[in-house]
Parts: structure tokens; C-alpha cells; sequence
């Protein structure tokens, strides 16, 4: 199939508006319309020269742009027949990330697939078990199995009705009261976005997330063939007025928010923020996600009231979690929204599963009933990691500046490259793996930020630390620092 680059310019324009440099608008534009089959694989794309013509912009700019593509591995060229869209077996960049540790660094679960041996792997941020978990796992009874057994069949799409119970009243316990037959119990809050997203989009529906954000949640997205937007976040959270701006020009679909700890950079929704946000679900016709996975890791203080608390708007849908104040292991989270409509995704969580684990809910039961002891624990953890990892920062990479989190595992870490991911790539070399900041973000940009969990023990962060600095000091001076050896890390 070959695309005019007339016909070409008229698919970007009705694409929608970006910001940035114009070749990466251009070449987010050109992603997008892959991503959403309407370039489809082979097609042919008009040349440079054309597509410049057609868009009134300098060639450089579409040499740029098509170059970006090509080593992602979106687009192919070939002597003499032209720019195509890659096939999709030929996705050398995508094969890369597959087999490549970099892809530790690129989509949110390879880290967990593909753990690489003698490295730190600052990748990602998931936080250790508390030591509650076994101590409640292991406290389980000989009643407590009769008691589910007693379930029947054990199938609950819905989830363990003890469970729905503890959820609704922990949510009343906050200032938000809640019914059982609001709450859904999923496998994890991953598992709470893939039903909504599946539930909620249709291919091309549009969904606006704060840039930075949580790339599992992009992932869902992308996969659902959505068009993202981003509006940017501040030290205050996502800046709500530029989101209103957004929805006045385009109402999208879906908005996607972290209100309280948001991943990765740790902040909190300002109340006046939270204030509009709340507002906008009831004014517009727009499902607004309010993800609170990681509300229970606040270093200090007590939650602000949650969103929910703020609108009874049947569009906002919240997500909860138990993985980051208990365990990520236990794959317990949920769903809070109007009863119709977790209703409707119960079914498709019915479709998907039959149910989560029955012995897992009962062990949540349980460790509500902990939820203060929980949040003490986890919060004397994280701020002696975030002490330590403040210290080593400062002591060995001087210049890397961050803003102090509210709460979360982790330092959203501004650095003075604009290439963390070719930092990425020496740091290999050393052993160590960070992720780029454009993991976080959608087609590109940020690419001055990582992310670095202060979840690991104290001398697997000090070790990743002195060798991010050498990989650091290698990559800004040419390489003139012999890698350490990877295998000598004490825990
Ligand atoms: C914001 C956010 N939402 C959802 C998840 C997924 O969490 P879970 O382990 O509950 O599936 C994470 C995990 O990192 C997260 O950070």
C-alpha cells in the first residue's frame, strides 16, 4: 500500500495537535498511525522531500523524523524501494527490546521476566514482602480453610465477599462511604487497568495522561490501540488546568490520574487540584481512573480525602492495591466505582479469570484489619532508603537533582544529559540497569529523568550507586574509566 505524501499530511493533521520539536511531533504522529493500523506494515511511505512539501516543513525535519523511526524500528528502508512500515517480525527494535536487558529499562514487566545476574537493576521499583504478610499467612487456620471451602464452587468473579466488606469499610474508615457491591476484587491493580482499559476504549478512543507517568498503565493503553495524550505534572501533581484546556479542544475518552503517590515521581495531587479533577468527571463525559496503588507508601502525614470523596460522579473509577504496603505477591487489588458499572466489569474479570485466588483474599482480610501497623512499617523503610540513597546521590553523583517525594519507592531523578537512555547502555556495561525517563512517558521527551528505587538493601544501592557514577563519569568523559567487575556486589 503507498501512501501520497498529500494523503499522508492530511492522516497526521486529523491526528490531532502535539507539542515539541517538530520532527518529534512528526514522528509521534507517524507512531501513532502505525500503532493504530492505519499505516499498515509495508506500506509505503512518500520520500523526504515530498512529505516536507506536503507538510511545509524542512526536510531535515522528515530526515529526522524518519530517522527516529527507523531505529526504533517502526519504520524500514531499503536502497532503491523506498520508506516502509516495518513488519512487525521484522521490528528489529522491538526484537532488541525483547532479548535485550535494555528492555529492562523499557516496558514495566521485563524486569521480573528476564532478572540478569550480578546486575542492580534499578529498573524497577517493586517493594520487598513486610514481614506482616507471613506472619499474617502463616497465622491462617484450620477454620479460616473451612470457612472458604464453605464458599462453594470457590469461583468469585467479583472477589471474597469478606473482602469486598473489608475494602467498602476501609474506604468509610477515609471519608468515602462505600457499599460492597461498589468494590471489585482484581489480581492486582494491573489487573483493574486491563479491565477497565478493555472495558472502557475502543480502538482510536482518546486517553490523556500526566507526563511522567506509570509506563504499565501507557502499556494498556498502547496495546488497546488508543491515542494518548499527555498533559505534564509538577511537583504538585498533574496540572489539572492544562488537562480542562485539553478537554475544551477534544474531550478525550478516558483520563488516567495518580492522585495520591503517583508513580514515579512521588507526589501528591494539591488539594485544589484534586478539587477540579473531581470536577471535570462530573461536568464532562469523560471516565476519569484515579490510580491510588501506592497511597498506603505517604513518608508522611495521613491521606487526603481520595477523589472519591470529593465527586459521586458514576465516571470516576478508583484503583487500589495491596502490592505496595504489603506485597506485590499477593496479587490483590481492585476497583472502586458506581455499583452498575463494576458490575458490568466483573463480568469481564469473570471472562478473564473466574476469579482471584480465595486464599490470597482471606489473607488480605486479615491484613486490613493491619492497616495502621502496615503503613508504620513500610514508612520507617522507605525513609531510611530514601536517607541512604539521598546520601549516595550526593556523595557520588553530585549534580543529579530530584525533588523530595511525598511518598512511593522511589527518586524521579532529573540528570544533565538528555540521553539516559545512551547512559542506559554504558551503565550496562558496568552492571547496572537504569530505566530512561522516556519509559515513563509517551513518544519520547523527559529523556533527562530516570527513575532510582531506594527499596534495595543498603549495599545493593550503595554498589549501584558507585557504578551508575563510574558508568556517569564514562559516558561524560569518553570512556575512559575501566568498567568494575559486575560480580561484586554484597548484600
Ligand atoms: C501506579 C501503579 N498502578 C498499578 C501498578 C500495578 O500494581 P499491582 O502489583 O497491584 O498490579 C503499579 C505497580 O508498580 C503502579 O505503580
Amino acid at each position: 500500500m503507498k501512501f501520497t505524501a498529500e494523503h499522508l499530511a492530511r492522516m497526521l493533521l486529523e491526528s490531532g495537535s502535539r507539542s515539541g520539536p517538530l520532527h518529534r511531533q512528526l514522528s509521534e504522529g507517524i507512531q501513532e498511525l502505525i500503532e493504530l493500523g492505519e499505516l499498515p506494515p509495508e506500506a509505503l511511505l512518500p520520500s523526504e522531500r515530498a512529505l516536507a512539501d506536503a507538510m511545509t516543513v524542512s526536510r531535515t525535519t522528515v530526515v529526522t523524523a524518519y530517522r527516529s523511526l527507523c531505529s526504533d524500528g517502526r519504520l524500514i528502508r531499503r536502497q532503491g524501494s523506498g520508506t516502509r512500515v516495518c513488519p512487525p517480525h521484522l521490528r528489529s527494535g522491538e526484537r532488541e527490546t525483547v532479548s535485550s536487558p535494555m528492555l529492562s529499562g523499557d516496558h514495566s514487566g521485563s524486569a521480573f521476566l528476564s532478572p540478569r545476574l550480578g546486575t542492580v537493576d534499578f529498573s524497577t521499583a517493586a517493594l520487598p514482602c513486610l514481614p506482616l504478610v507471613s506472619e499474617v499467612a502463616a497465622g491462617l487456620t484450620r477454620t479460616d480453610y473451612l470457612a472458604l471451602g464453605a464458599e462453594h464452587h470457590g469461583y468469585h468473579p467479583r472477589g471474597l465477599p469478606a473482602l469486598r466488606e473489608s475494602v467498602a469499610r476501609w474506604y468509610a474508615r477515609v471519608g468515602v462511604p462505600t457499599t460492597a457491591e461498589q468494590i471489585l476484587i482484581t489480581s492486582g491493580a494491573q489487573q483493574a487497568l486491563e479491565l477497565i482499559t478493555h472495558g472502557c476504549l475502543a480502538p482510536g478512543d482518546g486517553v490523556v495522561a500526566e507526563a511522567p507517568t506509570y509506563r504499565g498503565a501507557l502499556e494498556a493503553f498502547r496495546l488497546a490501540h488508543a491515542r494518548i495524550q499527555t498533559v505534564p505534572a509538577d511537583d504538585h501533581g498533574m496540572v489539572v488546568e492544562r488537562l480542562e484546556q485539553l478537554i475544551a479542544q477534544r474531550p478525550p475518552r478516558l483520563v488516567y490520574a495518580q492522585s495520591t503517590v503517583q508513580n514515579p515521581t512521588g507526589t501528591v495531587l494539591a488539594d485544589g487540584r484534586r478539587h477540579k479533577l473531581a470536577r471535570l468527571a462530573e461536568r464532562h463525559p469523560v471516565i476519569v481512573v484515579d490510580d491510588t496503588a501506592l497511597s498506603g507508601t505517604l513518608l508522611e502525614g495521613s491521606q487526603p480525602v481520595p477523589l472519591a470523596g470529593l465527586t459521586d460522579s458514576e465516571r470516576l473509577l478508583t484503583i487500589g492495591s495491596m502490592s505496595k504496603l504489603y506485597w506485590g505477591g499477593l496479587r490483590i487489588g481492585w476497583i472502586r466505582g458506581n455499583a452498575e458499572v463494576v458490575g458490568r466489569l466483573a463480568q469481564m474479570k469473570g471472562i478473564t479469570d473466574l476469579g482471584t485466588s480465595l486464599i490470597s483474599q482471606q489473607i488480605a482480610v486479615h491484613l486490613l484489619e493491619r492497616v495502621e501497623e502496615a503503613q508504620a512499617a513500610r514508612r520507617d523503610q522507605l525513609r531510611a532508603g530514601l536517607d541512604t540513597l539521598s546520601a549516595l546521590l550526593g556523595e557520588f553523583l553530585p549534580d543529579w537533582t530530584w525533588s523530595l517525594p511525598r511518598g512511593g519507592p522511589s527518586l524521579w531523578v532529573r540528570t544533565p544529559t538528555s540521553s539516559i537512555t545512551n547512559l542506559g547502555h554504558v551503565a550496562l556495561r558496568y552492571g547496572v540497569v537504569i530505566a530512561p525517563g522516556t519509559a515513563f512517558g509517551y513518544g519520547g521527551g523527559i529523556d533527562d529523568h530516570t527513575r532510582l528505587p531506594y527499596v534495595l538493601p543498603a549495599p545493593v544501592l550503595r554498589a549501584g550507586i558507585q557504578r551508575l557514577a563510574r558508568a556517569w563519569e564514562s559516558f561524560t568523559d569518553g570512556a575512559r574509566v575501566a568498567p568494575v567487575p559486575v560480580a561484586s556486589i554484597t548484600t
